[in-house]
């Protein structure tokens, strides 16, 4: 067991989730990966399991088997970008496709673990300011992550000993930003911003994003439900 309890991250192969689960590691927790790819470089390490799981596979979902003990923190992360273009050129299976991966398998994940972890818990989710601001060609992300923002507020009214979080972590650099970057202007207009704001090394890092979330989990006084992860100030 460790001193810090265990971890459990969605989305570990890349990005935000992989930060995350690097620096949760080095700070001693017992980690659990979850996703379709394990991590490069993790598998050496003893305090770290990969559960192969495909999110949007539901009956998996319910059979997930999650590690962990006494103080055990959730991380809801993997997420898609799911369709860019204009709302009319979307499709039903492309809505689905994002909405599974997106809202129900961690609104799912969270109401086993839960239901299932017993002790001291916390949930936390990758949101997004997409969530509150309006960005043409993404109505699908747009809708998924304002619909986890809403449900992270009603489980955290529903259960107010459990710390309950949604995370903004600000345009971060990793792979989903370049994905970003690679779409077409008559999709997503303000591609020529995204791009700006990477030539112009304006993006997180995704080890700072982990940092902070790391510090929040441990801190006894919490932000709000919802918070940007840029306020969260370190204080060593
Ligand atoms: N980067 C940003 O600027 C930004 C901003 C706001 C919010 N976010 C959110 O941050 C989270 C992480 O994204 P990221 O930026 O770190 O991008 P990323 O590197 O593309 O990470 C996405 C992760 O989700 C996993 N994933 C995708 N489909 C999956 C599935 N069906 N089952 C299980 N895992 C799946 C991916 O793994 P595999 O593809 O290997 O399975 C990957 O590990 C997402 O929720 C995203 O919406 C990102």
């Amino acid at each position: 067991m460790s001193a810090h309890g265990h971890i459990i991250i969605t989305g570990v192969s890349s990005g935000i989730g992989l930060a995350i689960a690097r620096a949760a590691l080095a700070k001693g927790y017992v980690v659990q990966g979850v996703g379709r790819r394990p991590p490069e470089g993790l598998e050496d390490h003893t305090n770290w399991t990969f559960t192969p799981c495909d999110l949007t596979d539901l009956p998996a979902v319910d059979k997930l088997v999650f590690h962990g003990g006494a103080n055990t923190i959730l991380v809801n992360n993997a997420g898609t970008l799911g369709p860019v273009a204009q709302s009319e050129n979307v499709t039903a299976e492309e809505i689905s496709a994002c909405m599974l991966l997106n809202v129900t398998a961690p609104m799912r994940l969270t109401a086993r673990f839960l239901k299932e972890v017993p002790g001291e818990k916390q949930v936390y989710f990758t949101g997004s300011g997409a969530a509150q601001h309006t960005i043409s060609g993404w109505s699908a992300y747009c809708a998924s992550k304002a619909a986890i923002h809403m449900y992270a507020e009603v489980v955290a009214l529903e259960y107010p000993d459990v710390a309950i979080h949604v995370f903004k972590p600000g345009k971060v650099d990793t792979p989903m930003q370049a994905q970003i970057r690679n779409t077409k202007s008559e999709d997503f207009p303000s591609v020529p911003h995204f791009i700006e704001e990477y030539e112009s090394g304006n993006l997180v890092d995704s080890n700072t994003v982990a940092e902070r979330l790391l510090y929040v989990i441990e801190a006894q006084d919490k932000p709000s439900v919802v918070f940007p992860i840029s306020q969260i100030k370190l204080i060593s």
